[in-house]
């Protein structure tokens, strides 16, 4: 196994500099101001999400610009071409797919449950608060993502959502020294797993927040499950730690919906969570389509 690029380590500069408190402030405010507050503000009903119209587009990346995050409502349910998805990414710039295990030969993933997979996405049960891909490497991380809902549930499978950024300004105006903490290369680290020749990665620390050198953009990277993952034993970590698990389940700024089918969440990688369901027996099951892309959003940096 070849060795991994590390973390970037330029020194920081612009708003997510915490020595730079004017920038910082700047971009607080303008942020603050924009974010919108009620799920319904990210809704943007399309005709059709394979071809959107310039105005459809060009609704998506304003949500997704003040929010990191759009819903689109379209009529397509029940429709399972995988092109919805791929056509719908493609217009956002989103085309440097991450191809993990159990996603179709273009990149897709299809979420449903197999009951076979051991993996808690392929399964009804809940799926505490992530961004997607915290464990790949650091050169394919995660900063586009894409859920299309093909079918839902009528018992359970809502969505919980926060904007990234948000949670950043709520802890930097609290709690400075937990940036910085969950700023350290190896805040968190994913233990290997050698045994799944599906997956096959050595032990991976990294930070919980980065700037991306090429945007200057703010990532994040978490998971609030407790097993298979090791926090760097410092008491300002496991602080930063509990007050984001608070957060997650306290803020006003969590969002909370349900994809409808024909409906689909386009974003940066936000936090997110999912209740569990119980696929009904008289209905087809829930499916959702999965897009993982090393791409942000265009138009959104
Ligand atoms: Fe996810």
């Amino acid at each position: 196994m070849r060795p991994e690029p590390p973390w970037p380590v330029e020194p920081i500069v612009g708003p997510f500099s915490l020595a730079d408190r004017d920038r910082y402030a700047r971009w607080r405010d303008a942020k603050l101001e924009a974010a919108p507050t009620r799920i319904e503000e990210l809704v943007v009903e399309v005709a059709d999400p394979r071809h959107l119209s310039e105005a459809e587009h060009a609704a998506l990346v304003d949500r997704c610009g003040r929010a990191n995050m759009a819903l689109y409502a379209s009529p397509t349910g029940g429709d399972a071409d995988t092109a919805i998805p791929v056509n719908l990414g493609r217009r956002f710039g989103l085309t440097h797919l991450d191809h993990n295990p159990g996603a179709d030969d273009g990149g897709i993933t299809a979420i449903t449950v197999v009951d076979s997979s051991g993996y808690i996405p392929y399964s009804n049960r809940p799926i505490s608060w992530h961004t997607d891909g915290y464990y790949n490497r650091p050169d394919r991380q995660i900063r586009g993502l894409l859920l299309h809902c093909v079918e839902q549930s009528s018992d359970g499978g809502e969505s919980g959502l926060i904007d990234h950024e948000l949670l950043y300004i709520a802890m930097r105006d609290a709690h400075p020294e937990y940036v910085e903490a969950l700023m350290a290369p190896d805040a968190m680290t994913i233990p290997g797993n050698m045994e799944d020749p599906r997956v096959m990665r050595p032990d991976r620390s990294g930070p919980v927040f980065w700037v991306d050198p090429e945007t200057g953009t703010l990532q994040m990277r978490y998971t609030a499950r407790r097993r298979n993952i090791r926090w760097k034993e410092a008491p300002l970590v496991a602080e930063a730690v509990a007050w984001i698990r608070n957060q997650c389940e306290t803020a006003a700024y969590c969002l909370h919906g349900m994809l409808q089918p024909g409906w689909g969440l386009l974003c940066n990688n936000v936090l997110h969570d999912r209740t569990g369901f119980v696929d009904q027996p008289d209905h087809r099951p829930r499916l959702l389509y999965r897009g993982r892309y090393y791409d942000r959003i265009a138009g959104t940096w």
